[in-house]
């Protein structure tokens, strides 16, 4: 496979997942983590995704497109160490779903920082929120999601945290 194959099939693999957790949190409650703002391109489908729900985005420096840029009240600018518990505090549990996008090329990097993400993650998320992701993330309390149809096992990965 090329790399324009592999880079179409993660982009679709991402949208066809954003899309399906769209479905699996409709008319729940709870805001939106996007974590991992990059360039902005899965934020951007986020709103369309949730035009009434709270998008709160992570990054360590803005390097999104101008028009994909959250508001500072949205926007949680640092390392992930440092964010995410400051997130938890200002925003308690109340995500309903949380993505993560946080590879990068250095792939043992990104498993690292995703085993680590998986155990931050809990304190802001509700209960039976879903979370997904680029890189596995190993949390025992969560259950794993099937894939929606299209997306070859092991592309992205998708989790529900315990119910409340
Ligand atoms: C693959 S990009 C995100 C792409 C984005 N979702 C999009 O669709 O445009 C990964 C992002 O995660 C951010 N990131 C990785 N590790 C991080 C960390 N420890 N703290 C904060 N941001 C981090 C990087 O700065 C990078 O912008």
């Amino acid at each position: 496979m090329s790399r324009l194959d592999s880079a179409i099939r993660r982009l679709q693999a991402q949208r066809l997942c954003l899309d399906e957790a769209a479905v699996l949190v409709e008319g729940r409650p709870g805001h939106i983590l996007e974590i991992g703002l990059g360039n902005g391109r899965t934020y951007d489908h986020l709103r369309c995704l949730f035009p009434e729900r709270d998008i709160y985005c992570f990054d360590r420096r803005i390097a999104a497109h101008p028009d994909c840029i959250p508001d500072d009240g949205h926007m949680f600018l640092g390392d992930l160490a440092n964010t995410l518990p400051l997130a938890a505090h200002r925003l308690g549990p109340a995500a309903i779903l949380a993505h993560a996008d946080i590879g990068s090329g250095d792939r043992q990097a990104s498993l690292d920082l995703a085993i680590w993400l998986a155990e931050a993650l809990p304190p802001l998320l509700a209960g039976g929120a879903v979370v997904i992701g680029d890189q596995p993330l190993p949390n025992t309390a969560w259950a794993t999601l099937d894939l929606p149809g299209g997306v070859a096992k092991g592309r992205y990965h998708m989790y529900r945290a315990k119910p409340a």
